[in-house]
């Protein structure tokens, strides 16, 4: 497997992507969880962060210890479905900036369809993690990617709750520099580009559009 994939298989992130799964959970259940499982694999996702030195002092002594160096954080929702995880990682990182990505599936051809793009002006020195629940054919998630290497940037990571083979084949081959977390790998897509077993349209469930 590619090492810049990272299928997180925790039991606490499984546990709750199985009661996302199910039909009977309503939408303000699904939203809740969608923002745990968000801070969960933002809190993995954000291992590898620079340090530096920083000399302080405790009511002992001074001592040099380590905060997070200069390298800022950006969070790229993409519309709708990534914004039921942005709060999940703006609980660990408040400080961040946000930037918004539109994207639909064309239902025919299941190819992407931009509709909005606003991003931060310096997106080019920040660390971007780029956020949404599903990875299905992979189509959405390489087009985000794409804009947001379009404004200079190249530190990108891709979160998702749930993917596709398809999905994970698909982004890594088209943006092989960038990491990929996922919560869950699931089996493959159905004749329509759903996750099969999936949870079904997670811009629905999370919005309660139907
Ligand atoms: C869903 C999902 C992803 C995309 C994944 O969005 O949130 O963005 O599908 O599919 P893909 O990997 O095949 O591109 P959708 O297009 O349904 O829009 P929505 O979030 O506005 O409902
Ligand atoms: N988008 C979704 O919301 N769910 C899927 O299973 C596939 C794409």
């Amino acid at each position: 497997m590619n090492p810049n994939v990272i299928i997180m298989d925790h039991p606490l992130i499984t546990h709750k992507i199985t009661i996302m799964r199910q039909t009977e959970t309503g939408t303000k259940q699904f939203r809740e969880l969608a923002r745990e499982i968000a801070t969960l694999m933002g809190y993995e996702s954000m291992r590898d962060l620079p340090l530096e030195d920083v000399e302080i002092e405790t009511p002992l002594t001074k001592t040099v210890q380590k905060e997070l160096s200069g390298k800022k954080l950006a969070f790229v929702p993409i519309l709708r479905a990534g914004l039921g995880m942005l709060d999940g990682v703006l609980d660990l990182v408040p400080s961040a900036k946000v930037g918004h990505i539109g994207l639909y599936r064309d239902h025919e051809t299941l190819e992407p369809h931009e509709y909005y793009c606003k991003l931060p002006d310096d997106i080019d020195k920040r660390q971007v993690i780029v956020l949404d629940p599903m990875l299905a054919t992979g189509g959405s998630g390489a087009a985000a990617v794409t804009f947001i290497k379009q404004r200079g940037c190249r530190n990108i990571k891709f979160m998702s709750i749930i993917a596709a083979p398809e999905g994970i084949k698909r982004l890594s081959e088209e943006h092989p520099d960038i990491q990929i977390y996922v919560g869950c790998l699931d089996e493959r897509l159905n004749e329509n580009g759903y996750i099969l077993p999936g949870l079904g349209d997670a811009g629905d469930r999370i919005f309660g559009t139907k």
